[in-house]
């Protein structure tokens, strides 16, 4: 099977309703809390993908016994919050999962073995010392390739002291790493930190965990004492919005459609992609909201839209959007102007240089950019109709990218050939089935 595809005729106008898989950080929060849980806890809707697998693999490498059932469900056999056992020398490959890495760096602080954590190509090239560097002030140690990388060591220490954290990249990852080695610490461990997504926090609410969070207005403020217990946990994952966010966007750049996404989650520190598009003129309107166990969800609805404002985007909006970015910046490739978006280094810290991926793919359908290492604007064209051949390759398989220059392709016309077409797998396999659907 060849693992590129072939894209030359834009999607028909289409008008459905359609569920999208699992929210991935909240799919990989679940399996390891309910590792550290006393009991058997049960997911229903877990996001079944390479990264949330690769989660799956690395708690029963620590002792913990998981069934993946049908129909996106699972149990993990959690043996508390002391439960893991393994041999010596364990590896642990985190794949293409950032969050995995680093959260689980987190929950071995304490280990009386040497560990080792690898990764693949792209998650080998990212930085690990941005939470390496703090978990080392609770006493574990740690060895790093080039000072920054995987594959590094993590020996834990039986001795650790709670620490005073300031993250200031606005990253949950770090952040949530941190809190997990506060629970493992005696003592309070503070961190203040720039805002970030909070699934952690919530569930560390809804589990009644010592864990203690003060929202100032560019800061939080979260108090993390140690964990004695950790009830099973019962859950029904809402949807992605990072995922849906593709075909939301798909049907904003398409002709006479509709489409009406089930169940997301809309978590305030998740959906600044609503707000960024709604300040274009998208027409989105969130419906049936419902709160779940602290998490929100609705239906989105979306239409297209035919006139297109640019935007000076408010950099307070980058951290609820930041898996969004490339998408948006499609959304941005036909407005009617210059488009501006600031501060955004950390997109060239995913799962690839995401920001200069972006201006690539912009410049190659025929938009002018303006790139610099923190921002970029994009000079929109209305009238965008393209004739010419693209050629997607070598982006470090970065689902993002894959499924970025997809809804390009379907959404402006041209011949793409989109290579490594199984990037999808780490968060969301569905998603040309799902295309297949509304093209019907
Ligand atoms: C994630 C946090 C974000 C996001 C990533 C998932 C999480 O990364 O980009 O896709 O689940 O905590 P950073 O923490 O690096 O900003």
């Amino acid at each position: 099977m060849p693992n590129s595809i072939t894209i030359t005729k834009k999607i028909k106008k289409f008008n459905k309703v359609i569920s999208v898989a699992g929210d991935k950080s909240i799919s990989i929060r679940w399996v390891l809390f309910s590792s550290l849980a006393e009991g058997v806890s049960k997911a229903k809707n877990l996001l079944i993908s390479e990264d949330v697998l690769a989660a799956i693999k690395t708690i029963r490498k620590l002792g913990i016994k998981v069934k993946i059932q049908k129909k996106n469900e699972c149990k993990v056999y959690g043996k508390g919050i002391d439960g893991y056992f393994y041999k010596k020398n364990l590896t642990i490959n985190a794949q293409n999962s950032g969050t995995l890495g680093r959260l689980i760096l987190g929950l071995l602080v304490n280990t009386p073995n040497q560990i080792k954590l690898i990764g693949d190509k792209s998650l080998s090239k990212r930085d690990f010392k941005r939470i390496t560097d703090p978990l080392k002030k609770f006493g574990a140690k740690f060895q790093l390739t080039n000072k920054k990388c995987l594959p590094l060591t993590i020996n834990g220490s039986s001795r650790l002291s709670p620490i005073k954290y300031i993250e200031t990249l606005g990253s949950a990852q770090c952040k949530s790493a941190v809190i997990f080695a506060g629970m493992r610490t005696r003592g309070t461990t503070i961190i203040k930190a720039k805002k970030s997504r909070n699934h952690t926090e919530l569930l560390c609410k809804y589990l009644n965990l010592p864990v203690s969070v003060k929202k100032y207005k560019n800061y939080e403020i979260i108090k993390v004492k140690k964990v004695k217990k950790i009830n099973k946990l019962n859950y029904t994952i809402p949807s992605d919005i990072s995922s849906s966010a593709f075909f939301i966007v798909l049907t904003i750049l398409s002709k006479n459609s509709k489409l009406v996404i089930k169940n997301v989650n809309i978590n305030s520190t998740r959906i600044g992609i609503v707000s960024i598009l709604k300040m274009m003129g998208a027409k989105i309107k969130l419906k049936n909201k419902k709160i779940y166990k602290g998490e929100k969800k609705a239906d989105i609805k979306i239409e297209s839209t035919s006139k297109i404002k640019a935007i000076n985007c408010p950099v307070s909006l980058n951290s609820s959007a930041i898996d969004e970015f490339l998408v948006i910046f499609l959304v941005a490739a036909k407005a009617n102007g210059i488009s501006s978006f600031k501060d955004l280094s950390e997109l060239n810290q995913k799962e690839s240089p995401r920001l200069k991926w972006g201006a690539k793919i912009l410049n190659m359908m025929g938009i002018k950019t303006k790139l610099t290492k923190s921002s970029i604007k994009i000079f929109g064209n209305p009238s965008l109709i393209l004739k010419k051949k693209i050629k997607i390759k070598d982006f470090l398989k970065d689902h993002r990218i894959f499924m970025t220059a997809v809804v390009a392709a379907l959404s402006f016309g041209g011949s793409w050939e989109i290579h490594d077409k199984d990037s999808i797998n780490s968060s969301f396999p569905d998603f040309l089935n799902i295309l297949r659907k509304l093209n019907k």
